[in-house]
This record gives structure tokens, sequence and C-alpha cells, in this order.
């Protein structure tokens, strides 16, 4: 392992090669398997992540028990950020959707860098952005009506987090499990399953394993967005 991975990442994006260096030598590596707790609700945190290689999931317990996913991040995608800087427990859990590398780095050589690197804080500033716009969308998605809309409303979701564009295509190399997107989409897995069949039918999308393939993206936004 060496620097050139931080390269990929986009939270150190255009940073100079020993820059990149210094960074790297302040972090450390670790493995989780598949459905691994990462991180955990209500824990106390000081460490930032940053995911190398792999997805998670990020999820809180509604009143009932139901696991609801807030977000899926994926390659290159950071976490943990929140308790960094509130000084509050971990808002919710991190859990591996595949086999992930991260980075994690100790919260005063985090807050270190971003007093340095002030471009290093405007990227993460346009990621948290990002992300509030889309817990908004999802707050607004979650009171539509019926399921199908909110199912449509996830899978565009993940073309955004996880997907690749290629000529007006979108390609999800690794689909989220049935249950996942149900949990998600506020859902059963029976209507998830039902709502990708009815989509591959119908042309809007292609599916070979955990590989989907939105045939053609702005209509599909357009249509279900
Ligand atoms: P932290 O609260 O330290 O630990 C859990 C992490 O999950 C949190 O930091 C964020 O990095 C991440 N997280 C929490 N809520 C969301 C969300 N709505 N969208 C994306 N990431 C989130």
């Amino acid at each position: 392992m060496n620097d050139t991975v931080l390269k990929n990442i986009p939270l150190f994006a255009d940073l100079r090669d020993e820059i990149l260096e210094k960074i790297f030598d302040l972090m450390q590596k670790r493995i989780y398997k598949r459905n691994n707790m990462i991180l955990m609700e209500e824990d106390v945190g000081d460490t930032l992540f940053i995911l190398n290689s792999g997805s998670v999931k990020i999820t809180r317990l509604s009143d009932d028990g139901r696991e609801v996913i807030l977000s899926i991040l994926g390659e290159g995608d950071f976490f943990g950020e929140m308790s960094i800087f509130d000084g509050e427990s971990r808002s919710a859990n991190v859990i591996a959707l595949e086999d992930s590398e991260v980075f994690i780095l100790k919260r005063g050589d985090f807050l270190d860098l971003l007093e340095k690197h002030p471009k290093i804080a405007i990227t993460l500033l346009q990621e948290m952005a990002v992300r509030l716009r889309r817990s908004d969308q999802q707050i607004e998605g979650l009171s539509l009506s019926d399921a199908e809309s909110r199912i449509a409303m996830s899978i565009i979701r993940f073309a955004e987090d996880l997907g690749i564009i290629k000529m007006g295509q979108v390609v999800i190399e690794s689909l989220p499990f049935q249950q996942d997107i149900a949990n998600m989409a506020g859902t059963s897995r029976e209507t998830v399953s039902r709502m990708l069949k009815m989509l591959e039918v119908k042309g809007w999308i292609q599916r070979k394993g955990r590989r989907l393939v939105i045939t053609n993206y702005d209509e599909f936004v357009k249509e279900f967005g």
C-alpha cells in the first residue's frame, strides 16, 4: 500500500504528493467483511473513516425495530465526520455491504489537516451539502404515498451514489440486496422484487446477478424522479 491510493479520494483531490504522503502516514488501514458493523449508533467516536474500496450502508433503527437506510456510500467516500465536529455520539450505524477497506484518521490529526489545508474543508462542506440535500429529498420522498415511487427514487439514489454513466445508460455494478433497497424505500422485499421485475419487463432496466443497467437514465429520471 502506498500514498498513491489517496489520489483517488475526492477529499484529498489536488493536494501535492508530499502532503498526500504525510496524510498517508497518519492513517491506519482496516478491512471489514460484508455485514460487519463498522460504527454503532450511540458509541462515542473520535475518528474519521475513508472508504478506499467496497461500500457501506448508513442505518438507524425505527421505533418498532426495523432497519432504515439513510444512505449508501461507495469508494472514496468518508464517514464519521459528524461526531468529530459536534462531539456527540455516533449519529447512525455504519455496516459493510461488501468486503471493504477503510483508512482511519484520528480526530486531532484530521482537524489539523483542515486548518492547514482549507481546500480539504471546502470539499468536505460541499459533500455535506450534497448529503443534506439528499436527506431533504428522502424526507420528501418518504411522504410519497406509493411504494413504487419510493423504490424508483431509491434506485435513482443508487445510480447517483454508485453508478457509472456511459452513453446515456447508468451501470450499477453491485446493486444493494433487495432487503436493503426495501429498507431504504420503507417497503417490503416482495414489493421491491415485483417492482424490479416490472421495470425489467417494460425495458427500463436490465439485470444480471447484482449488476443493474438503467437503459435510458434521463428518461428514467423524467418518469420516476
Ligand atoms: P458520525 O455521526 O460520526 O457516525 C455515523 C456517520 O454516518 C456520520 O458521522 C456520517 O458520516 C454518516 N451519516 C449519518 N447520517 C447520514 C446521512 N443522512 N447521509 C450520509 N451519511 C450519513
